[in-house]
This record gives C-alpha cells, sequence and structure tokens, in this order.
C-alpha cells in the first residue's frame, strides 16, 4: 500500500476537511498543493500571456507552457508536437470527429463505438453519422459488460473507417484490449480514438508500444486543474487536419479572403489558451511519477477489492462490476434510487458519484437509472474503504426499515 498518511498532507482539502471520505476521483481528482502552488506562482510571478509577448516575463510564462507539453509527451512516450491543449477530454474527442471525421467519413462508412462509451465518446460520432450518411456500429459487450476483441472482430469490417473506444470505462472500470483492438483495426485501414479519460490517471500509457493514432484525456482526474484536457495525435495525421477553431495564434497570415495555418499542435490552440492549467499541469504528472503508475494502480486494487469483500457480505446490494480493474465500484441499493441513497452517504462526508455519470448507454445496458459509484485514488486508504462499507450498512438498514 501506499504511504497514504503522508500522501494526505500534499492535499490541502483533506487538511481542511478532515472528515471526508472522497471517492468521487473518477468525476473529479483532489488536487496537490504543488499544483495549487504552481498556478499561484504563475499568477504572482510571470502571469502574461504566452506566445505573444516579446518581453522577459512572456518567454517566461511561454517557456513553463511549452515545458508541460514536452512532460506530457514524455509521460505519453509521445512527441511534444503530438500534444495539444484542448479544454478537456470532451473538447479533444469533438475536435477529432468535427476535423477528422468531418474530412475523411463518408456514405456508407462504419464507425465502431460501444455501449460503454462515455457521452463525448459517443455523441460526437453520432453528429458526424446524420451529416454523412455514415454508420455508427456497436461491439456487442459480453455478458459482463466488457468490450471483448473476440466480440471487436464480429463488427470490423472493411467499412471500418473510425473506432472510438474507452479503454476504461468510467461506470464499470473494465479495461479495454486497446492494443489488440487497435492492432486489428489497422489492418482494414481504420483509424483509433482512444478515449483515455479513465486510463491516464490510473495506468500507465504509452501512445508508440499502443499504436494508438488518437487518445484523449482530461486534466483534472490525474491531479491537475479544471478545464484542461489534452489531445494526442500521431504527427502525420495531426498535421493533415483542418483546425475548427480560427482567431489568435493559430495563423500565419491573413488576408482578406483567406488564411494559412501554424502547424499541429498551434494551429489547434486558437485564442489564448488555459495558460496556469497547462503551466501547473506538469507538477501533477511530476507528482503521479514520482509515486509511480504502476504503485498507483496496484494501492487502488487493494482498496477496491476490500471494499468489493465488504459490500458482498452486506444483503441487497447489487454490485455491477464483476472485477475491480481501475478505480470504480458501481453498485445499487436493491430497490432504491441512487440519488436517495447518495443522500445518506453525504450525511456521513461520504462523497461519491450517483447517477447515470454521463454514460446512460451502459447504464441501459445494466437495466438500472443509474448507478452510486465510488471511485479510489491515490489518496484513499483502508480507512476509506471502512466509513464507505459502514454507509452503505447504514444505507441498506435505512431503506429496509422504512420499508421503501
Ligand atoms: N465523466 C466524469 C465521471 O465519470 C465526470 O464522473
Amino acid at each position: 500500500m501506499l504511504d497514504t498518511k503522508s500522501i494526505k498532507k500534499d492535499f490541502p482539502i483533506l487538511i481542511n476537511n478532515p472528515n471526508l471520505t472522497y471517492l468521487d476521483s473518477a468525476a473529479s481528482s483532489l488536487k496537490p498543493a504543488c499544483v495549487i502552488n504552481k498556478i499561484k506562482e504563475y499568477y504572482e510571478e510571470y502571469g502574461v500571456n504566452v506566445h505573444r509577448g516579446v518581453y522577459g516575463l512572456s518567454y517566461k510564462a511561454t517557456d513553463e507552457y511549452e515545458e508541460t507539453r514536452e512532460v506530457v509527451a514524455k509521460f505519453l512516450n509521445a512527441k511534444a508536437e503530438e500534444i495539444v491543449f484542448t479544454k478537456g477530454a470532451t473538447s479533444a474527442l469533438n475536435l477529432v470527429a468535427a476535423s477528422y471525421g468531418m474530412a475523411n467519413i463518408n456514405e456508407g462508412d462504419e464507425i465502431i463505438v460501444s455501449e460503454l462509451e462515455h457521452h463525448s465518446s459517443v455523441m460526437p460520432w453520432q453528429e458526424i453519422v446524420k451529416i454523412k450518411k455514415a454508420k455508427l456500429v456497436f461491439v456487442p459487450l459480453d455478458s459482463e459488460g466488457r468490450i471483448t476483441v473476440e466480440n471487436f472482430k464480429k463488427v470490423l469490417t472493411s467499412k471500418t473507417k473510425v473506432v472510438a473506444l474507452t479503454y476504461v470505462s468510467n461506470v464499470m472500470g473494465y479495461v479495454s484490449p486497446i492494443k489488440e483492438i487497435i492492432e486489428l483495426a489497422h489492418v482494414v485501414n481504420a483509424t483509433v480514438i482512444v478515449d483515455a479519460a479513465q486510463a491516464a490517471p490510473h495506468l500507465k500509457i504509452d501512445v508508440k508500444e499502443l499504436n494508438a493514432d488518437f487518445l484523449a484525456f482530461s486534466a483534472h482526474k490525474m491531479l491537475g486543474p479544471s478545464g484542461l484536457g489534452v489531445l494526442y495525435g500521431k504527427y502525420k495525421l495531426l498535421n493533415s487536419m483542418n483546425p475548427i477553431e480560427f482567431g489568435g495564434d493559430m495563423n500565419d497570415y491573413v488576408e482578406k479572403y483567406d488564411s494559412t495555418f501554424k502547424d499541429a499542435p498551434y494551429k489547434f490552440e486558437a485564442g489564448t489558451p488555459l495558460i496556469s492549467e497547462v503551466i501547473a499541469f506538469k507538477e501533477a504528472i511530476y507528482y503521479l511519477e514520482k509515486i509511480g503508475m504502476d504503485n498507483i494502480h496496484t494501492h487502488e486494487q487493494k482498496l477496491m477489492n476490500l471494499a468489493m469483500a465488504g459490500l458482498k457480505e452486506i444483503d441487497g446490494i447489487t454490485v455491477y462490476n464483476k472485477t475491480c480493474e481501475t478505480g470504480v465500484i458501481s453498485f445499487n441499493i436493491n430497490g432504491i434510487h441512487p440519488h436517495d441513497a447518495a443522500t445518506i452517504f453525504d450525511q456521513n462526508n461520504v462523497a461519491l458519484r450517483a447517477g447515470h455519470h454521463c454514460a446512460q448507454l451502459i447504464t441501459s445496458w445494466l437495466g438500472c437509472v443509474g448507478t452510486l459509484r465510488a471511485s479510489f485514488y491515490l489518496y484513499n486508504d483502508a480507512h476509506d474503504v471502512e466509513v464507505f462499507i459502514n454507509s452503505v450498512k447504514q444505507a441498506a438498514e435505512y431503506f429496509k426499515e422504512w420499508n421503501i
């Protein structure tokens, strides 16, 4: 297990809320002091615009901003020019659909998605399909709700042009066999877009080893600032794409009736970017790397297995994910709407998420309106699990007493 006693001290929010049991990191993680301090440093010491100023402070801000691009690239085993900063994983996934999808999808083409997708990984393609008269094809999930290689092979055809799949499900925590899927997709020359929003905070990602064409994630789920996302794209693909936002700093020459653009990644970062957020994000990555992604993953798995064992002892609970793979456990108290159950957790200062988690296709597949979702991260410990299990017991008892 990680040294959570010392880790907890790095998170001011845990110091300011000593009774908080935070189990909602899949929605947004807490931020360590090093990230918060870096934002403060930027505003207090060199808080000016980047890429524009011809003076010392702007050079300093630009260097700090571009250094994060290098750090993110190294984190993914990519090149700096393959990293685009966006307004979140949602923006990154929309950018690929609106630019790459609009240019490359034609009538009759097929786009493979799944019912495990977050809305941001499927909805942009629904729009492309409508415009282009193409077709969305769903990988059938196995009986436990997983994407499998075997089922992927059943839907992959010569018509498949794009595969847009989640690396880790935000409801089930299942890790998709994404490397094998990418390999198969490339045989038919399909382009693969990986939604790594729930993978990047927990797993070591090597885009070269995966051979992913595009991969997107958010900073705020991995100790970084909110409002910031990353799009990785293979440079040739990225640079062949048209921007979808036009304006300051992404252009080369602007004439009356036409303009030229900078090369990727800059052509995708129109306007003043998320400067403090980008600058501070590298501190989050340093922090994660100092602890080690493998150690973080092992730690979470131990906590989840402990929680799963506790849940199995309680009558009247349905747990939806069959194994504890990454970060989350989804469950319900039988017969109780997750939002009603969540009030009991709130009374005990246990923060977890209740609802469809922006992934309505999987809650429909599971046959429920939503779930309660406990998500674990590096600052959680066995005591958090104990408080969580006691709250589940209390909630189950409460609703049984009221015979609801
Ligand atoms: N997509 C985020 C979640 O799973 C917000 O909670």
